[in-house]
């Protein structure tokens, strides 16, 4: 037997205890010898018993994006040359992304032991060393699955994993998300039919009420209440709809789940519509996932072959199917009134809730919208009940929350953290600090909704109020860590641009508004030297007086989240950066070094030995002096292009 659809085809075992049987057989009135057959395949599934040497293969968009394509292609080579038998399984990713093409290598009867930042030209020794010689290949090893080899850590007591709480992530880059039986042996779907058998649809939604889960999409609604609403409308038809369109700069758990562990996701979006009762759901995934899509499909075409998808799930009378829309990446888009718009193939704009989409959603029928972060949530939820998972985290926020951890930190990629921990021991436990003994400056939270905040909170809790209190918000889970080379005006501007490039036009307070704004900041770093327009100047201090109001203004009046949150980077900028503005503004000086137009270029006199490279390259002609002696820089001549610097192969040149 090779796998439970050819269990569930010779018909031997009722569709409602197909789940159950599959994983623990002992427990059902079947043959011995079939018992038999399913215990051996469960060891096999689970990589307890294998012949063969196994080699797992990290291969979600990170592990791709290091090379990890070329990893498993010298892999397959090397073994083919050495006439090597091992069976290779692409796994998604486990979350350290800073250590990619990850590696892990399983020896029949030993522990899995993983390595990092893996090259093919590793391979030849990597492969000798770990499946020829059955020893440890120790310049890259990063840990063990379990205790028990010298000298060697446990993966989950490294300093990235240890303060982690795994929920959602549990199975990423641990099995293989093509596997619907893997995901089975390891507890999948035990929750779908735990509420088929034994649930009604109220008690669900009671479940989920008492865990306390928020959506993780941003806003934190409670998720059980949303289900309530829709579970009360009275409609033949509902909708249930999976927002996978992921926008915020700096975020990609959802597209990690998606590729790591589609089949939680699926399952929970299952769960979900059961307990509304809807019988149609959407994944609505930007088209710039295209290996999530890739693995979406093959995960909803292998539930449609076990019964776990369609007409009468896992032999119930309840009918559910999904289809996956492809958006094309509007980051309004993700607002989830204009997310409905876009499946009803009208342009994605919001519109003014109520009606919530609870009530009348899709095509005028209730429609429950949630996250993947919050479906993923679920079957955890479903399995241990309600209270365990209300046990976990603060009195506002319960459970765990994933972050995409990137920017000026050591150990970057996604992390799942307990609600409570502070920030502090995301920035410095888990992300091991700031690279290149920097400093560090701030963590960006929440997105182009969220803000800055300095290392004077860094103690604040990871808790929905606690954040909103310091001027940040939770948002999706970007956390994006900046040391002291990033300048926060430049942040704002980044911020303001893209919130600008994105609203939707529909209302004046976000279109116009944001772009008086972004006019206001982009005027901050401007030299305006060798102008005699004093009128830009006088502009400079009025729009930083309007600024505030122009923000509040924005805030009280655009219709959807993009515009009331799109001035959040700037004000928390001000409040918490103002020494920073007002350098800009007054001493006209980027204390960070980023805005070149404020930065005054000198050649270093002792350094610079005459090549004249510099003088030939820039383009404004700034640059004078003799062969063989140091050149000078005529400062009112100078564009600030900052090729000079570029250009000088002795780091002669400065600008400060
Ligand atoms: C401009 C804007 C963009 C949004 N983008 C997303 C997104 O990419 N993914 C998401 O799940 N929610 C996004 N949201 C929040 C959704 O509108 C909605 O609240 C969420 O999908 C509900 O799911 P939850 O309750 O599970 O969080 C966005 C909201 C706004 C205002
Ligand atoms: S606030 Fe902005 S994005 Fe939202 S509806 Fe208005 S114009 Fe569109
Ligand atoms: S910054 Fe540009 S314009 Fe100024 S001196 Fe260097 S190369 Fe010339």
């Amino acid at each position: 037997m090779n796998s439970y659809i050819e269990l569930l085809e010779s018909n031997q075992i009722e569709k409602k205890e197909f789940i159950s049987a599959c994983t623990n057989p002992e427990n059902h009135n079947i043959s011995a010898e079939l018992k038999n057959e399913i215990i051996s395949l469960n060891k096999n599934l689970k990589y307890e018993i294998h012949d063969y040497p196994l080699i797992f293969i990290g291969m979600g968009t990170c592990g791709l994006a290091s090379g990890a394509d070329k990893v498993k292609t010298a892999i397959e080579k090397e073994l083919l040359k050495l006439n090597l038998k091992a069976q290779i399984i692409p796994t998604g990713c486990i979350g350290y992304c800073a250590k990619e093409v990850i590696v892990d290598i399983k020896l029949p009867g030993n522990l899995r032991i993983s390595y990092g930042e893996i090259t093919p030209n590793d391979i030849p020794k990597f492969i000798r060393k770990t499946i020829v010689e059955q020893d440890i290949y120790r310049e890259k090893v990063l840990g063990s699955f379990g205790n028990g080899i010298e000298g060697i850590k446990n993966i989950s007591d490294l300093p990235f994993f240890r303060r982690q709480k795994k929920i959602v992530l549990e199975n990423c880059g641990i099995i293989s998300p093509l596997s619907i039986d893997e995901y089975i042996v390891n507890g999948g779907f035990s929750a779908l039919s735990k509420i088929l058998k034994s649930y009604s649809r109220k008690d669900v939604v009671d479940d989920i009420i008492k865990s306390g889960l928020r959506g993780r999409g941003g806003g934190g609604f409670p998720t059980g209440k949303k289900w309530e609403f829709a579970y009360n409308q009275k409609s033949e038809i509902k909708y249930l709809i999976c927002n996978a369109d992921e926008g915020d700069p700096g975020a990609f758990m959802d597209r990690s789940v998606l590729e790591s562990d589609p089949f939680k996701l699926i399952e929970g979006m299952i769960i979900g519509a059961y307990a509304i009762g809807a019988c149609f759901g959407y994944i609505y995934c930007r088209a710039e996932y295209p290996l999530a899509i890739e693995r979406l499909e093959n995960t909803i075409h292998q539930c449609e072959n076990y019964g776990i998808l369609g007409e009468n799930i896992l032999g119930s009378d309840f009918n559910f199917k999904i289809k996956i829309k492809k958006g094309a990446g509007a980051f309004v888009c993700g607002e989830e009134t204009a997310l409905i718009a876009s499946i009803e193939g009208k342009r994605g704009m919001p519109k003014p809730r109520p009606p919530y989409p609870a009530v009348s959603g899709l095509w005028g029928k209730p429609t429950v919208i949630n996250n993947v972060e919050t479906f993923a949530n679920i079957t955890s939820i479903i399995k241990n009940g309600g209270e365990w998972f209300a046990k976990i985290g603060t009195e506002s926020s319960k459970g765990t929350k994933v972050f995409a951890l990137s920017g000026m930190v050591e150990f970057s990629g996604l992390v799942e953290v307990p609600m409570g921990i502070t920030l502090r021991e995301v920035v410095f436990d888990i992300g091991g600090g700031i690279p290149n003994g920097k400093k560090f400056k701030a963590v960006q939270i929440g997105g182009p909704s969220g803000g800055c905040l300095p290392d004077s909170v860094l103690d604040t809790k990871v808790d929905y109020e606690s954040l909103k209190q310091v001027g940040a918000m939770m948002g999706s889970g970007g956390f994006v860590v900046m040391d002291e080379g990033t300048c926060m005006v430049d942040v704002a501007k980044f911020f303001l641009t893209f919130i600008q490039n994105e609203s939707c036009g529909k209302c004046v307070p976000c279109r116009e508004g944001t772009k008086r704004m972004l006019e206001i900041i982009e005027r901050i770093p401007i030299s305006y030297k060798g102008t005699t327009n004093k009128l830009d100047q006088l502009q400079r201090f009025k729009g930083i007086i309007h600024l505030e109001r122009l923000a509040e203004v924005i805030q009280d009046t655009s219709l959807c989240g993009l515009g009331q949150s799109a001035p959040n980077p700037v004000l928390s900028g001000l409040r918490y950066f103002k020494d920073e503005y007002e350098s800009h503004l007054f001493d006209r000086e980027c204390p960070a070094g980023v805005c070149k137009e404020l930065l005054t270029y000198k050649v270093i006199t002792e350094i610079c030995n005459g090549c004249g490279l510099c003088a030939r390259k820039c383009p404004s002609e700034a640059i004078v002096g003799e062969a063989k002696h140091p050149y000078t820089i005529v400062e009112s001549k100078c564009i600030k292009c900052g090729m000079c610097i570029e250009t000088c192969r002795f780091e002669a040149i400065e600008a400060n």
